[in-house]
């Protein structure tokens, strides 16, 4: 058996995985998530999310220390994300790959999340994907493993990061996305609307800053509030904003299948309609498991096997960290 060992640490996931480079068989995988420590501060605190990593990679590496054998490459994160979040994985990386003597492969976060729809599986080419996670709300189509574009992206705000926004203004917790999704289900009247932005546009940008504000307001202005059917008003709104590009998009695409990754993907009524969206047009529609639409070290691992195979390595001293996406055009 010959593996990839994979290192996941772009935001405040501590993530280590290992695959098997034949096979693709993921053999170990491991996450320690720091919710808890950034709970309290309605947010990702970059300074303690970075020592936290540095304590947790540790831990999740010593667990393997007898596999260090048979691993070929080390791979890790290097793009977008928190520079102090993804110096903890690169070091760690670096660290790993002279000591072993291995040569080293930069993965690019985003192209990570495309990957986790092919774990233990192949890869499909061409592809659409809907990318929506805490950082980004893209839409993008990859012709085949390197040839990767932007269709579309937002003007402001990101899907999931207006979930964890709309859940601080109701004092739900963080993160937000399954707080507001498990709030909304519990409402009861679902007469409030808030307006779905950039409806009338043709374009395929995507918006949520004035659907954030629109709850603001009705926050500041109601006499008293009822969480759960805000969370469903605006779930609704942000859902069918969503729905509304990609039914744009996929009517001029002859792209057959479409893939819907990055932690908001696990929101199963944006599930739900996009799979009707995508039958309308006869498309085939692919989502990772559950467990793997949040970050993780498994999906950089898939992913490196086919840098792996392309001899796609880099030197030590090159592989730097960016806070934003380099790769695509
Ligand atoms: O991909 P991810 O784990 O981290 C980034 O790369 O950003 O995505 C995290 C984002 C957070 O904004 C979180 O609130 C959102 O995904 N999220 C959700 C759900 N689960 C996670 N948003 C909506 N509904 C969910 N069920
Ligand atoms: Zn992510």
């Amino acid at each position: 058996m010959i593996l990839i060992l994979s290192i996941e640490s772009s935001c405040d996931d501590s993530s280590i995985a290992l695959t098997n480079i034949c096979d693709k068989k993921l053999i170990f995988h491991r996450k320690i998530s720091q919710d808890n420590e950034h709970k309290n501060y309605g947010g990702v605190v970059p300074e303690l999310a970075s020592r936290l990593h540095a304590t947790a990679l540790p831990k999740i590496l010593s667990l393997i220390q007898n596999q260090l054998q048979s691993v070929r490459a080390i791979a890790v994160t290097n793009e977008p994300g928190l520079s102090v979040s993804l110096i903890e994985g690169v070091m760690m990386a670096k660290a790993l790959a002279l000591s072993l003597n291995l040569p080293l492969i930069a993965i690019n976060h985003l192209k990570g999340h495309i990957y986790s729809l092919f774990l233990q599986k192949p890869a499909i080419f061409p592809l659409s994907i809907l990318l929506l996670s805490g950082g980004h709300t893209l839409i993008l189509e990859a012709e085949n493993d390197r040839d990767i574009k932007i269709i579309s992206s937002t003007l402001d705000d990101s899907f999931g990061e207006a979930f964890d926004k709309v859940a601080k203004m109701l004092d739900l917790g963080y993160p937000g996305g399954v707080e507001v999704e498990s709030c909304a289900k519990s409402a009861k009247n679902k007469n409030l609307i808030f307006p779905i932005p950039l409806k009338h546009k043709k374009s395929l940008e995507f918006s949520f800053s004035g659907l954030k504000n629109a709850i603001r307001i009705h926050i500041q202005n109601a006499n008293k509030i009822n969480k759960s059917e805000i969370c469903y008003a605006f779930q609704n709104a942000a859902i069918a904003h969503i729905s509304q590009k990609i039914e744009l998009y996929l009517k001029n695409s002859n792209i057959k299948h479409f893939g819907v990754v990055g932690g908001a993907s696990a929101n199963q009524s944006l599930r739900t309609n996009l799979i009707a969206i995508v039958k309308k047009y006869h498309k085939e529609i692919l989502f990772a498991p559950l467990e793997f639409c949040s970050d993780n070290a498994a999906m950089i691992g898939r992913c490196a096997i086919e840098s792996y195979k392309n001899h796609d390595f880099i030197d030590i001293c090159d592989l730097t960290i960016s806070p934003k996406s380099r790769i695509f055009g």
